[in-house]
């Protein structure tokens, strides 16, 4: 069938068959489907949807646009970890180390910046030499003998993943269940997991907004998954505020050591990755229930494992072998830091989320056209929480940016999007439902 009458099938609302499904994806690897067409798809899917047949067909047709990894000769459970998206989430960066200090390895295939969220894989190319493109070999290599690794997607692992997800990116057409079901999933079963933890962000700084949509697509993601043979399961969290103090990618950086190296971290970005891994954990029999996960990750991080598996990680895919150590000296800075605070004392009541990674876009640290090169040293940093108390010697957070300009825009849109109350706010878990 031609690509053009697959679309318009889609678009007047009527289901695709696998095979239909099919041709559309090999399309674009035998470049007979443009990407015109490919966003076209993705905005017919985005407005009419996929039936969860449809979706399992996408999700297949992408993982078999390219290679499966193999891990036959690595001798422990094979598990990752993978965030529908969101704002100032550095989970990724923290728990692949900390997952590989309990004898299980951790291949984990990440993603650039979505829409307004952050992406692993540019956070981590703030980190110079770091090569998030590394060959199939090396990525086995440093699995092999660090625990974990984290890269970009390779030019064969879930090409048609790749490209989908660059068009969506600039296309609006990122929120939308089947979409973000196979465009995950393609590279995760591609990756060759047999555990996986699903962290389904919900609220304003999430492709989901509201709790019924997360636990639909949550549970869309644990269906396909586990009807390809990798054992999944899925925790719902709070994306209504940013995840932590810093949002950017450098600074997303410098947050994650903090964290790896045992000081003081936020409590709700703790309380996330922690609860992220016992559950994967458990899952493989590592634990036997979340307590005991908790206290041998603590251990863990206090004993200086993980943040050695983090810089083992990061040299052997190419930064420089004191990057851990010197962090702050590799690091891109910003050329001005400055604080904003709000225009009255109050307490952080509540924020509009995705309008904070979109003033991050607008200082560059996000794409708004294909292919686009970052200012990995813009953002946030000691962002303050729903709960606290601001005033004229607390700011709400400080820029980072590269001129005045820059800073009143993002000073615009942060002061309009952190919303105070003259009384205390009641802080909530940030776990909101778990999906087995
Ligand atoms: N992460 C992905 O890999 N794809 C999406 O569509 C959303 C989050």
């Amino acid at each position: 069938m031609l690509p053009q009458e697959i679309i318009r099938k889609k678009r007047d609302g009527f289901e695709l068959s696998a095979r239909e499904i099919g041709e559309f994806i090999r399309g674009m690897a035998e470049k007979k489907v443009d990407d015109g067409q490919v966003a076209a798809f993705t905005m017919a899917v985005f407005f009419n949807k996929m039936n969860s047949k449809e979706t399992t067909a996408l999700t297949l047709a992408m993982r078999d646009s390219g290679k499966t990894l193999n891990w036959k000769g690595f001798d422990k459970p094979i598990v990752d970890k993978h965030s529908s998206g969101g704002v100032g989430d550095k989970v990724s960066l923290i728990l692949a180390p900390l997952l590989a200090a309990f004898d299980v390895y951790v291949p984990m295939i990440a993603g650039r910046g979505l829409g307004h969220t952050g992406g692993t894989i540019d956070k981590l190319e703030a980190i110079p030499g770091y090569n998030t493109q590394a060959d199939d070999d090396t990525f086995r290599k440093v699995v092999k003998n660090v625990g974990c690794a984290i890269i970009g997607q390779t030019a064969d692992l879930a090409p048609a993943d790749k490209k989908i997800y660059a068009i969506r990116d600039v296309c609006a057409t990122v929120e939308s269940i089947p979409l973000i079901t196979a465009s995950i999933l393609s590279k995760k079963l591609a990756a060759g997991l047999e555990y996986l933890v699903m962290d389904l962000k919900c609220g304003n700084g999430a492709f989901m907004g509201n709790f019924e949509d997360a636990c639909a697509l949550a549970r869309s993601i644990v269906d396909v998954a586990n009807m390809a043979g990798t054992k999944t399961s899925a925790l719902i969290s709070d994306m209504n505020q940013v995840l932590g103090k810093n949002v950017g990618n450098a600074v997303e950086i410098r947050e994650s050591l903090d964290f790896l190296q045992g000081l003081p971290v936020d409590s709700r970005l703790k309380e996330v990755t922690f609860a992220l891994g016992a559950e994967l954990l458990i899952s493989c029999g590592r634990f036997k229930d979340k307590s005991e996960a908790f206290s041998k990750f603590e251990q863990a991080i206090s004993s200086g494992r993980v943040l050695e598996n983090f810089a083992k990680m990061c040299s052997a895919l190419g930064a420089p072998v004191d990057f851990v150590e010197n962090a702050d000296k590799y690091l891109p800075h910003a050329a001005l830091i400055k604080p904003i605070y709000a225009a009255q004392a109050g307490y952080v009541a509540a924020m509009d989320t995705r309008k904070i990674g979109v003033a991050v876009i607008k200082m560059h640290g996000g794409r708004t056209v294909f292919g686009e090169k970052l200012d990995l040293a813009t953002g946030f940093t000691d962002f303050a929480q729903i709960g606290d108390y601001v005033d004229e010697k607390t700011p709400l957070c400080f820029v980072c940016c590269q001129n005045e300009n820059q800073f009143e825009t993002a000073k615009e849109d942060i002061l309009s999007a952190v919303k105070l109350s003259q009384t205390a706010v009641k802080i909530n878990s940030p776990l909101l439902a778990k999906i087995k």
